[in-house]
């Protein structure tokens, strides 16, 4: 099981899209968005829905591969995924806001996001996050740089051009490819540096 933490940061969309391409995949995942993800979500995906699994079928995700996704609510500290006794492949934070990168950074699971997090680091389990801000300060800079210290990853959520993006769907799918490298996870979501393009 792969836990997708989706927070109040600008870049739903690359939270929404990881989560299709690992349903895809037939991965079982566990969904859990920040209280202040939602109103960024419905107004980036310009939605009015409530779930995650609404928004996928907005997007005509097959219904039958929902199945494999379940959806949590970050005050639910009593859900299996809170405790370190049951186990999950990886937790990915996208997109990540500053406070929550701080708050992981620290230990301070008060939601269920950090808590999961805490769990990933605390049992040695694939953490990946994708930050999301710009310019950075010098105290978020600093956080990222201890959570990769105390073993986290972290994506940028930045473009390659040497492949030529000519669409925002490039710009995401190259991001969420790059998540997928990192879970070991199969997929054509990009085009890869090779000769094809030395060869220009
Ligand atoms: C439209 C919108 C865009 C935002 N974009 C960012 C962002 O890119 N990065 C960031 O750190 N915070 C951003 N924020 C602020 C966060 O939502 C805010 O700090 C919130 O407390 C994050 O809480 P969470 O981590 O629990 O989701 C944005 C807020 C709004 C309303």
């Amino acid at each position: 099981m792969i836990i997708v933490c989706i927070t109040g940061a600008s870049g739903s969309i690359l939270g929404i899209r990881l989560i299709e391409e690992l349903l895809q995949k037939n991965k079982q995942i566990a969904c859990i968005v920040s209280d202040n993800a939602w109103p960024v979500i419905q107004y980036e995906l310009q939605t009015d829905a409530h779930t995650i699994k609404d928004i996928l079928l907005q997007r005509s995700i097959h219904n039958i591969l929902l199945q494999h996704l379940n959806e949590y609510t970050p005050d639910d500290f009593f859900t299996p995924v809170a405790s370190g006794s049951n186990s999950f492949e990886a937790a990915v934070v996208i997109p990540a806001s500053m406070k929550s990168i701080a708050a992981i950074a620290y230990g301070y699971a008060d939601n269920l996001i950090h808590r999961v997090c805490d769990i990933a680091l605390k049992e040695k389990r694939a953490l990946i996050v994708v930050p999301r801000e710009t310019p950075m300060s010098g105290i978020h800079l600093h956080n990222l740089h201890t959570l990769a210290l105390y073993g986290a990853t972290v994506v940028m959520p930045v473009p390659a051009f040497y492949n030529f993006p000519k669409t925002i769907d490039d710009v995401i799918n190259f991001i969420v490819g790059r998540v997928l490298d990192l879970l070991h996870i199969e997929h054509n979501l990009y085009g890869r540096w090779n000769d094809e393009y030395t060869a220009r």
